[in-house]
């Protein structure tokens, strides 16, 4: 028998009803921010992602599905949305037409994690980009966004945390001092942040080997002038909105991040981000379009979910068809799509079974009502429709039936 791969899952209902309900809870908030829908393909170049997720990430160096297609091409699967979106906005002449667009994608996103609670290696995003504004106001708004959306669908236990990583003009002061503070412990951290002294020091902070215990005594960034102004109007805009703490230890793991970043985290865990984004004024450049600022942010959908806790949504009440002759299971089948055109939720059609196998179907189906129909039923152009909780019988003639069964279920 095949069997499913580490890392993947099958969502059955009434599990994947939570991704529906979260979908369509963003879909509505999305739509009132004025953000349109962007769906994107799920393969891209490879060097997409080097070039823009960044060459010293986990995502592109460890976790990227990459493959080569029989023409010879380097592909991956995307691990993320936000490369696809700023492909698609250079690749569709945006910058030149109309360089200020909001997007929202909803799509799974691929990345070989080790798999534990809450991480997997197919997992879905809900994320927007609002790409040509570099006001506070856009980091403001998308931070709201995020957070309407999130409230809206019920999750309620999280922090929302924020940071300002600069610019090209501050951010490499700033780098140089880490790794002279991090140079003179450089023997007692880990193998990978050993590497990551030097190309992303950066990354240090966030390392989960690493990472806490410099909290508090590592240096903080000294932002530009310019880079204050904004961190300082996005709180602005923000307070009073939404709680929110400033920590300075909030880098992100993604390359192409500059001022303001932020994550919505939920629980002690380190996969406890159910959302995450910030500013990347300088990747539409990068990706070789005009400088174009840009900001944005994907939830997990699973954590999201798993924020707020799964609920097992109402069974909408059902009617399920049985037959009890070969010579009716036309009728009988003829009568369940007139059912459904007229909106009720029917089952049936398990005509090969005896009657007691149709009868066990339809309580595993949790229908409420039964209707049968056999010779004599035919015969007098009715059905028996069998109260499934009480037991009661009765019989419908087949004109009356959909308005009888409407005023039941
Ligand atoms: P990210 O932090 O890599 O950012 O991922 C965003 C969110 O996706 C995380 O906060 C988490 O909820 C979810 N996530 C990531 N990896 C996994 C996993 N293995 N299993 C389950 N959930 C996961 C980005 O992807 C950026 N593109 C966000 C962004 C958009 N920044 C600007 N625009």
């Amino acid at each position: 028998m095949s069997k499913l791969v580490r890392g993947f899952r099958d969502i059955f209902e009434p599990q994947s009803k939570n991704f529906t309900e979260l979908e369509n809870c963003a879909r509505g908030v999305f739509s009132l921010y004025g953000f349109g829908e962007l769906r994107l393909p799920t393969v891209e170049l490879k060097e997409l992602f080097i070039k823009s997720t960044g060459e010293t990430t986990d995502i592109v160096q460890k976790e990227m599905y990459a493959f080569e297609d029989a023409g010879h091409r380097q592909l991956a699967i995307r691990p993320e949305g936000t490369p696809g979106v700023v492909r698609a906005y250079l690749e569709n002449n945006f910058t030149q037409n109309a360089p200020v667009q909001k997007f929202y994608y909803i799509g799974n996103m691929f990345r070989a994690e080790r798999p534990q609670a809450g991480r997997y290696r197919e997992f879905e995003q809900i994320g927007a980009e609002y790409i040509g504004n570099s006001a506070p106001a856009a980091d403001a708004e998308v931070i709201l966004m995020l957070k309407d959306i999130v409230a809206k669908f019920g999750a309620k236990n999280y922090k929302v945390k924020i940071n300002s990583l600069g610019c090209d003009k501050c951010r490499p002061l700033y780098r140089q001092e880490l790794i002279d503070f991090l140079s003179a412990e450089k023997d007692t951290l880990c193998e990978n942040c050993q590497t990551r002294l030097e190309k992303n020091p950066l990354r240090v902070l966030d390392c989960k080997i690493d990472g806490s215990r410099f909290a508090g005594r590592v240096p903080t960034m000294k932002l530009c002038p310019e880079c204050q102004a904004h961190f300082d109007e996005v709180q602005a805009l923000l307070k009073g909105k939404i709680d929110f703490e400033v920590d300075p230890m909030l880098v992100r793991g993604l390359d192409y991040y500059s001022r303001t970043v932020f994550e919505f985290q939920a629980g002690d865990a380190s996969q406890n981000a159910i959302a995450a984004g910030g500013r990347y004024d300088t990747l539409v450049k990068h990706m070789g379009g005009p400088a174009t600022p840009a900001i944005g942010w994907a939830m997990g959908a699973e954590r999201v979910i798993m924020a707020r806790g799964e609920t097992v949504p109402a069974k909408q009440k059902s009617v399920y068809v049985v037959s009890l002759d070969k010579t009716c299971n036309e009728t009988a089948f003829n009568l369940m799509q007139t059912l459904r055109h007229a909106g009720i939720r029917t089952e049936g059609g398990l005509f090969d079974k005896n009657v007691k196998g149709q009868m066990k179907q339809s309580d595993r189906c949790g229908a409420s009502y039964a209707l049968i129909l056999g010779e004599d039923e035919l015969a007098k152009q009715a059905v028996t429709l069998k109260d499934l909780t009480t037991g009661e019988q009765k019989q419908i003639p087949f004109e009356a039936l959909t308005d009888e069964v409407k005023k039941l279920v």
